[in-house]
Formats: structure tokens, sequence, C-alpha cells
């Protein structure tokens, strides 16, 4: 780890970054998103849909993104929705008239991929009729954000998926509805027993005895597909064109490593592949024009939903450094406002996840959300089955029979909010920084010390060849 204030180097023409979490989602990508922009000219999200909640703090104003890349707060970045996302589109359009009523100019800078999967009311529905199910059952909820991400997903790979281009095509789009529908209200009518339930109003206005109704989907789709069509495009094509054109792109990643499909606490995982590697397909570019992986990974561990979580605290009690990390850190998730759960850093889980994303290097986030802890903890390994082993097993049982090894570190009572270079840190801290490296293997490049943009230090800027 290098003691300095500012990275040398230059910014190298054509090279591209991507940013994933590398824990279990809200690690702070948004924040370091729009902090790399200043380097990039185009930001593309590859995978997740509005699942997803990225926070920017820009000159003490907040905003939250959904589903529009992170780089859209800096003026005249394009943004790219690639073909890995699945899209609401009501979802995008308020998005879009949320930031245009805060003054930022959107639709000229974004670009959505015509390959898109749509997420319909029917997808939300079922979501969360399987979710009030299992809690009806007695078994354990995903915890899922209700958004319809699953449901949109079973589509795209059932090969039955309505598709952005099916927007231009109202006749088409009208008979592939009428298809999906009668599918989805089998299930929603026969065997999720959705006219039991209580829909909030917006669902309400879609239902019929708990069917989704045709008519009301099908006439919202095609008032949408009237604002959306100029955006419309062949990302894939436009973002080799600009890599031709020596433009520095920015992937974006949702959601977090431990959440992937595969790789993830699977069950308890969200529909897509969150890692690294789905950049190049959620986006249509080739691996190769993926040069640098930053994994966003903050300085003790949060979880929201459902699924085991080896290093976890008890967040709720006073006094606690659970409660300190929850109260702190303000906790509570950006999508759906629920609490998230708080435990210590976990150096197995970040080998599992440096391994799966090809880590080039590390963000470590929200450290000044431990200042004032005395001691920390830092989970190294686990045991399991009686046999000590140092990396995240995989699968949900497996992991919630592991019982954490830790190794303890001194706190610091000095503030680290707001430092920008690494040697202003107390020493603590640095020592704290530099075990993280050791015990992950994976050097430390950006450290966070606020929400705040500017709050960042820099160690070695990810587009410095
Ligand atoms: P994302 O989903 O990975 O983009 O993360 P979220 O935005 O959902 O959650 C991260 C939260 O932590 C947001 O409220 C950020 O404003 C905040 N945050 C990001 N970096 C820091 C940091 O270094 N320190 C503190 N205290 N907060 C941070
Ligand atoms: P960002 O991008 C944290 C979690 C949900 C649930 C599981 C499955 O802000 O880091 P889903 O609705 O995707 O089917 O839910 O995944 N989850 C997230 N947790 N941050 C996120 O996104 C998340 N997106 C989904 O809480 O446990
Ligand atoms: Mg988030």
């Amino acid at each position: 780890m290098m003691n300095k204030c500012s990275a040398a180097g230059q910014v190298q023409a054509g090279r591209n970054v991507v940013v994933v979490g590398t824990q279990w989602g809200d690690e702070g990508k948004g924040k370091l998103v729009d902090w790399l922009t200043e380097t990039a000219q185009g930001v593309v999200r590859f995978q997740g849909g509005h699942n997803a909640g990225h926070t920017l703090v820009i000159n003490g104003v907040k905003t939250a993104l959904h589903l529009i890349p992170s780089g859209i707060m800096r003026a005249g970045v394009k943004c790219y929705i690639g073909n890995g996302v699945v899209l609401s589109v009501g979802k995008l359009f308020e998005e879009i008239e949320g930031l245009e009523r805060a003054g930022v100019e959107v639709r000229s800078r974004l670009r959505v991929s015509e390959a898109c999967p749509l997420i319909l009311p029917f997808h939300a529905a079922i979501d969360i009729a399987r979710e009030a199910a299992k809690d009806k059952a007695g078994s354990e909820k995903i915890g899922t954000t209700g958004r319809g991400i699953g449901p949109a997903y079973e589509d795209k790979i059932a090969r039955r998926a309505l598709r952005v281009q099916d927007l231009k095509y109202p006749e088409r789009f009208a008979a592939k509805l009428r298809e999906l529908l009668a599918l989805h209200n089998h299930l929603l009518q026969s065997y999720l027993h959705a006219a039991d339930l209580v829909w909030d109003d917006k669902m309400a206005a879609y239902m019929q005895d708990g069917a989704i109704e045709f008519e009301p989907v099908y006439a919202e789709a095609m008032a949408q597909a009237e604002q959306l069509k100029p955006m419309i495009a062949d990302v894939s094509r436009e973002l080799n064109a600009a890599h031709q054109a020596g433009v520095n792109l920015l992937f974006e990643g949702a959601q977090g490593t431990l959440l992937d499909i595969d790789h993830g606490t699977y069950p308890f995982v969200t529909s897509s592949n969150c890692v690294a590697g789905n950049a190049a397909a959620g986006s249509g570019v080739g691996p190769g024009l993926l040069h640098y992986v930053l994994g966003i990974t903050k300085a003790y561990c949060t979880r929201v939903g459902g699924g085991p979580f080896p290093t976890e605290l008890d967040w709720q009690k006073e006094g606690t450094p659970g409660w300190h990390m929850a109260t702190v850190g303000a906790e509570k998730g950006t999508t759906t406002g629920r609490s998230r759960r708080c435990g210590w850093f976990d150096a197995a889980l970040l080998k599992r996840s440096a391994q799966v994303n090809g880590l080039s290097g590390l963000c470590i986030t929200k450290l000044d959300v431990l200042d004032g802890l005395h001691e920390l903890k830092l989970c190294t390994g686990y045991e399991l089955d009686g046999e000590i082993i140092d990396i995240l097993p995989l699968g949900a049982e497996e992991i919630a029979r592991c019982q954490p090894i830790y190794e303890t570190l001194a706190g610091w009572s000095e503030t680290s909010v707001g430092v920008t270079c690494f040697d202003d840190l107390p020493p603590n801290a640095k020592r704290y920084l530099q075990r993280i490296e050791e015990t992950t293997g994976v050097p430390v490049h950006v450290v966070s010390t606020s929400p705040d943009r500017d709050h960042t230090i820099l160690l070695r800027h990810p587009y410095h060849a």
C-alpha cells in the first residue's frame, strides 16, 4: 500500500473499468461510479433492474438511482442500459422525470438496449404472491424487493419474454402479451391464490379476481413505447463504436457477488449474474474490453433480506458494535427502506469474491463508520463440520453451518470522516486496511470516507495504465 495523497500516472484512452459489489450489495457502488465518471464518458448497466438502489451525494444533495446508470449526474456523460438488465419502462420514466425535475437532462444521453426483457405488472404480482405463499407455509422468505426481478428473468431464460424491441410492433406485442398472461394468470389464480391477497392500489388497478387484465397493461405499454422509442438502441454496437473512438467506459454492477445467481448464497440471491464477467455478456462487448475490475467493499458487512450471514452481529441492541454500524452507517435500504443486517468484515467471503470477479483492486467504503469502535474483528476463515476453511463455501446450507474464526484488531477514536489523503488516516485505520489487503490478497486502491463524492482517497487510479 502506497503512502500518498494522489495517484501518479495518466489516464489511458480506451481503457474500461468494471465496478462490482463484493458483498451483499449496498457497498457504495453508486458513489464510486459517480466519482469515477470524472474520467469516463460512458456508463453502462449490465444486469439487475430497479431492485438496485444507488445513492449519490453531490455537494450535500442526495440522489437515489435505481435503473439509470450513476454517471447521469455528470453533464455530457452517456448512459447505457445493456441487454442484461430487466427493464420496467414505467419505473424508468418515473426516474427520468425525477431527474428532470432536479434539472438533470437525461433523454438525449440515455440509450436503452432493444434486447432488454421487460418487467410487466404480472412479474411483480408473482414475486409478491410467491413471497406471501412462503410466509404462509412457514418457510424462509428470500426477502426479495418485490419488483418482479426473478419472474422477469424466468421469462427471459424460458425464451418467452417480451423485450424492448417488441414495443415497436403493437400487434406482435399484443399476441405475445396474451400468451404470457394466459400462463401467468393461471399461476396467480390457481397456484398462488392471488385473489385472497391484499394488493396496493397501483397493482389492484391491473387486477380482476387475482388475474392481471390485458387492456390496462397493453395500453400503458403502448403509451410508454412512444416515449421510449428515441432512446432505443443497438447498445452493443454503440459501445463497440465508442471504444473504437477511444472513449473510457465504466460498467456499473448492481447488487453484489454474494447475491449472484451462481456464485452467491443460493437460493438467497437475486436472479442475475452480478459478477464482473457478466459486464461483457450483459452489454454486448467482448471480455477483452474489460481492463480493470474494482471491487467495492464495505469496511464491515451488511445484508438486506433473508439468507445466511456468518459474521452477523446483533445490530438491534443499543451500544453494541452491530448497532453502531447500523446507526452510524444509516443502514437502511435505498429501494425498500428495510433495515440492513450488520456484521464484521469477512475476508474469507472476500476471497471468493476476488476469485469469481478477478478483482484488480478494492475500494473500501464507509471506513468512517468504524470511527469510535475500540476493537474490531475480522473474519479470516470458518470452522465447517470440524474442518478449518479459509474461503466461503457454496450454498446457503453450508454457509449457515460456518462458524467464523476472528482475529482482533485495535480500533481508533480519531475521526476519519472526509479524509482525502491516506497519510491523514488514523494509524489504526491504516493498519486495518493493511490487514484487509493481507487477508483478502487484493490491494486497496481507493478508500471512501463519507457519502460525499469528494471524500475519497485515491491510491491507484483504475483508469491509469
Ligand atoms: P450501492 O447500492 O452499492 O450503490 O450502495 P447504496 O447507495 O445503496 O448504499 C450505500 C450508502 O452508504 C449510501 O447511503 C451512500 O450515500 C453511503 N456511503 C457511500 N460511501 C460512504 C462512505 O464512505 N461513508 C459513509 N458514511 N457513507 C457512505
Ligand atoms: P444494490 O444495487 C442489496 C436482495 C434482496 C433479496 C435478494 C433478492 O443497491 O446493491 P430480488 O428483488 O433481486 O429478487 O431480491 O436480493 N437485493 C439487494 N440487496 N442491494 C441491492 O442492490 C439488492 N438487490 C436485490 O434484498 O435479499
Ligand atoms: Mg443499494
